[in-house]
């Protein structure tokens, strides 16, 4: 059996503010600096990789993680405070023996027990037809308890599931209520296969579609529209007899392609899908996709021309260096019945390097007008004042963006300059408030007082924060989260 460590490696991702947290708790009403509007009844939940216990592989990277699930309820203008781990297989275990014992990521051959589930349940959280869930993209989700967190356990949609694996970004359409999913690698490690699946408002499974894709490599995030689903895969490639060398289970594949994998979203069998090309290049989160009046497909989407897990180099060692990664928002318009899978350059609708895109999500799957996403402005931090608190092994955003397709401006929130953004979510104001008309939250990292804060943005006076929510703790660099209205999920009086 591997060593164990008593202390955390001495690497960025274990340093300064990326630091394990391993706080599980409740703090009430939260210091708030300005008004949190008595309008906005809900729960912001999100999600960090935190690792509970030092790993025995010295550079784990950020992404493995266990799952640290944060609920912020907001009501009456006050916030209340709950976090607590999701109990996965992993964390369990791990728990009893007081050591790591899960080897590299997404490597079962370099563990130091048999698990049959080796989910870390740490890359997003999403509220659907009663259950909370804890998603990552290697395994069925963990339902949790939307109230007190509580893990309830491994969720297999009373037994529906078809596929081993679930992906961590499933789309929702807002008129049917339908959540669109799909599993990558779905029937075990190395395996080619996607199972593409829709479930609908009350659970019952009512598409499976099973395919194969031209490489294995990983399909983190996808795109849906009113009669369409795209899968964009991204050029770190699995191999499965170097997983059995102890090697990872990605690395950059310079030649691979990035190919965007189309299928109808209703009726289709596997061998309907065609699967669209660009040069290589790496496809990050997708903001929205819809259906233009030529029937071709709109599909708006982070992109870089580099390496953006830049932890799982090529085959030769070669990364970018990470400050050098930028990524932008493009739109690719692809016509679905083309015989040509050579897709053209895409149109970059907003230049500057920025990732975790969000929308109005009422608007998902349709035609849209705003988006909110991070951002990263090169001269907006004091980055010799912060440099030591810093922490490493993530791209960092220090302001939030809203961009808006019709005039193509965008405007911009700077938290400070010795804070970085975590992804943020969009409140609509009310049921009947137009699209973007509302509010913009996101957890902010304060690294002067290496503490978390959220902040609070009213989208008719973007540039100016409305509240900021100070934390008692920090909370390192999560991934994802969602909003959910007060009205949908059943809570105790806060
Ligand atoms: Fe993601």
């Amino acid at each position: 059996m591997p060593e164990s460590n008593s202390v955390f490696p001495d690497r960025p991702q274990f340093s300064g503010f990326m630091r394990p947290c391993r706080v599980e708790g409740e703090a009430f009403n939260l210091e708030v600096l300005g008004q949190v509007p008595k309008e906005i009844d809900g729960v912001f939940y999100r999600v960090m990789p935190d690792p509970q216990l030092p790993p025995f592989i010295e550079d784990d990277p950020w992404f493995n993680g266990d799952g640290n699930i944060t609920a912020f309820r907001i009501k009456d203008g006050k916030v209340t405070f709950k976090q607590r781990y999701v109990r996965t297989e992993k964390f369990i275990r791990e728990r009893e023996a007081q050591r790591a014992l899960l080897g590299k990521y997404r490597n079962k051959f370099t563990d130091a027990v048999e698990f049959k589930i080796r989910s870390t349940a740490n890359t997003n959280i999403i509220y659907f037809n009663g259950q909370l869930l804890a998603l990552k993209e290697d395994a069925p989700p963990y339902a949790l308890d939307p109230d007190t967190l509580e893990t309830k356990g491994l969720y297999d949609f009373d037994g529906q599931l078809p596929s081993l694996t679930f992906t961590a970004h499933p789309k929702f359409d807002p008129k049917t209520g339908d959540m669109v999913c799909f599993g990558y690698e779905a029937r075990g490690d190395g395996t080619p296969d996607v199972c593409y699946f829709n479930i609908s408002s009350e659970g019952k499974f009512t598409e499976v579609v099973w395919l194969v894709a031209p490489v294995v490599a990983m399909i983190h995030d996808f795109a849906v529209t009113e009669n369409w689903v795209v899968f964009p895969i991204i050029p770190q490639v699995c191999d499965i007899d170097r997983m059995k060398q102890g090697g990872e289970h990605w690395q950059w594949s310079p030649e691979t392609p990035l190919y965007l994998g189309v299928l109808p979203r209703h009726g289709a069998k596997g061998n309907d899908v065609k699967w669209f090309h660009y040069k290589n290049s790496f496809p990050g989160h997708t903001a929205n996709a819809y259906e233009d009046e030529n029937n071709n497909l709109v599909i708006d989407l982070g992109l870089s021309d580099k390496n953006v897990f830049f932890w799982w180099p090529d085959s030769e060692g070669n990364a970018p260096e990470p400050s050098s990664v930028h990524s932008t928002l493009v739109r690719f318009t692809v016509n679905p019945r083309s015989e040509d899978l050579k897709l053209d350059a895409p149109k970059v609708l907003q230049s500057d390097n920025s990732e975790f895109y969000r929308i109005d999500d009422r608007f998902a799957t349709c035609h849209y007008r705003h988006s909110f996403f991070d951002m990263m402005d090169p001269c907006g931090t004091d980055f010799p004042r912060i440099a030591p608190n810093l922490g490493g092994g993530y791209p960092l955003y220090n302001c939030l963006a809203h961009f808006d397709n019709i005039t193509g401006k965008t405007e911009v929130y700077r938290p400070g300059r010795t804070h970085m953004v975590q992804e943020p979510v969009f409140i609509p104001r009310k049921e009947s408030a137009a699209e973007g008309d509302g509010y913009v939250l996101a957890l902010v990292n304060n690294y002067e007082t290496m503490s978390s804060e959220l902040h609070l943005l009213d989208t008719t006076s973007f540039s100016q924060a409305q509240a900021k929510i100070l934390l008692p703790v920090r909370l390192r660099q999560g991934l994802h989260g969602s909003w959910v209205d007060g009205t949908e999920v059943p809570l105790s009086a806060p």
